[in-house]
């Protein structure tokens, strides 16, 4: 093969980018990878399948010289400053038409200043969520593109080939204009903080308030991945309570400091909720227990003032954990709710006609919020494209309402104990306030105007209106 044939390149060999190409290369692509560090691609070519077509190469115009034109290039770096230095080193080596994928986890604020930045210049430019960390990568990811038609329709085939498949359909979709695709996958990483959120709050009460071992949370988790809460966060949950730790007898998870990291998707997701004004709490309380969890030097002293929060719960064993089995299922089905309908509501707010029919399409598959729950959202946006919120279906009002009671039970029996469930009362919270026609804000509003001159609306008659609020006796 001669050298300017390959059909696609990647900046980036770290284990996300390099598995990628490695796929790729397997579904017949031929693909050339860049990283400045020469371990990395040497490395790249050694783990390559045999008969693939796959070069490792550290410098820039080696590799822009091996690509076909129009070039297709993605990029696997930090989000961030990283992905503008990649940007304006290639930028005098690129033809017009060439086409830059930014595979990463960028904000979507900035992937919209690029687009217009290369448009004017004449490249094509997509934001890309690519979901499933390493493995998904390397044999399926769920990938989230956005933007730029002509650059989709060139790398579609590509795309399609290496995306996870769900009943033989492909994960991968056209999901809007502009930074759709970032956008999707920011509430996709802000779903995935809320539903890991409630799988830890359900670990704490089997863990210290049934006092159950690793094995029986191992069997706990294998059953419930079994039926309707099957998803790929119970699956590894499973696997991790038997990881043995190679440095103890313990098993490994015990041996964990309990501070959170987060690389700010979530973050970025309630911020976006924030400004957007629509309401994402399951999301909002992952992202502050995060942030909570890192203060553990106050945490450990406060635990000393106020005593021992490990209280046993003395409570039927088998009907708690299967209490906790149908409000995990109530919550998770609220998380995905408020990400959806965030995504319904940002699409319309930026003008990015994003699909939600897609997306839970492609989210069926390859990525970290896969579960078998999206397969019925998918039938439920199928048949209702405009659906603000899931809730309103009735396949989601049958299930909410078979498993509240459930719900209830766990969050008085977990408050009553002293047990933290704020991702669980988030949830229930949500929907109790989602489903009442009457919310106690009419009070609120004459508090605005009786000291701010706010206004307020009536139920009687149209129009703003505004009192004189006298002092009572
Ligand atoms: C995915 C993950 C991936 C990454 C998260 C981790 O979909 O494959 O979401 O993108 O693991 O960004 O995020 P935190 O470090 O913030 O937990």
């Amino acid at each position: 093969m001669s050298d300017s044939h390959f059909d696609f390149g990647m900046i980036g060999l770290g284990v996300m980018g390099r598995n990628f190409l490695l796929n790729m290369a397997d579904h017949g692509f031929s693909v050339v990878g860049l990283d400045k560090d020469n371990q990395k691609a040497l490395s790249l070519e050694k783990e390559a399948t045999a008969g693939t077509t796959v070069k490792g190469v550290t410098n820039a115009k080696d590799f822009i010289g091996a690509l076909k034109k129009p070039r297709c290039i993605m990029m696997l770096v930090p989000a961030g400053k990283p992905v503008d230095s990649v940007i304006e080193e290639f930028l005098p080596m690129l033809d017009k038409g060439d086409i830059l994928i930014d595979g990463g986890n960028s904000h979507y604020t900035d992937t919209i200043k690029r687009i217009h930045y290369l448009k004017d210049k004449g490249f094509h430019f997509m934001g890309m969520g690519v979901s499933g960390g390493e493995k998904g990568a390397r044999f399926g990811p769920s990938i989230m593109p956005g933007g730029d038609m002509e650059a989709w329709e060139t790398v579609q085939p590509m795309l399609e080939a290496v995306s996870a498949k769900v009943k033989g359909s492909p994960c991968v979709a056209y999901l809007g204009k502009d930074a759709a695709g970032h956008y999707v996958k920011m509430v996709h990483n802000g779903i995935e903080y809320a539903i890991m959120q409630l799988i830890g709050e359900t670990y704490l009460l089997m863990h210290q308030g049934l006092g159950l071992n690793n094995d029986q949370l191992h069997d706990i988790f294998k059953q419930w991945n079994e039926g309707n809460l099957q998803s790929y966060l119970i699956e590894i949950t499973r696997d991790i309570f038997m990881q043995q730790d190679d440095k103890t007898n313990n098993r490994l998870v015990d041996m964990i400091l309990d501070e959170a990291g987060a690389k700010g998707t979530g973050m970025w997701t309630s911020q976006d909720a924030m400004s957007l004004h629509y309401p994402i709490p399951c999301i909002d309380i992952a992202v502050s227990m995060r942030d909570l969890s890192v203060y553990k030097e106050e945490r450990t002293k406060a635990e000393s003032i106020y005593g021992d929060p490990h209280q046993t719960l003395s409570i039927d064993r088998d009907e708690f954990i299967s209490q906790l089995h149908d409000a995990l299922y109530f919550a998770v089905i609220n998380c995905y709710a408020q990400g959806l309908g965030m995504i319904q509501k940002g699409s319309a707010a930026l003008d990015m006609e994003i699909p939600l029919s897609e997306v839970v399409r492609i989210w069926r598959g390859g990525c970290i919020i896969r579960s078998v729950l999206l397969d019925k959202f998918y039938d439920i946006y199928t048949q209702d494209k405009t659906l603000p919120n899931i809730l309103l279906s009735d396949f989601v009002a049958k299930e909410l309402q078979n498993n509240v009671k459930q719900t209830r039970l766990v969050i008085a029996t977990s408050v009553n104990a002293g047990y933290p469930v704020p991702g669980l009362s988030a949830s229930l919270n949500y929907f109790d306030a989602y489903r009442r026609k009457h919310l106690p804000v009419n009070l609120l509003q004459a508090q605005r105007d009786y000291f701010g001159s706010h206004t307020y609306q009536r139920i009687d008659e149209p129009g703003i209106f505004h009192t004189e609020w006298k002092e009572s006796e």
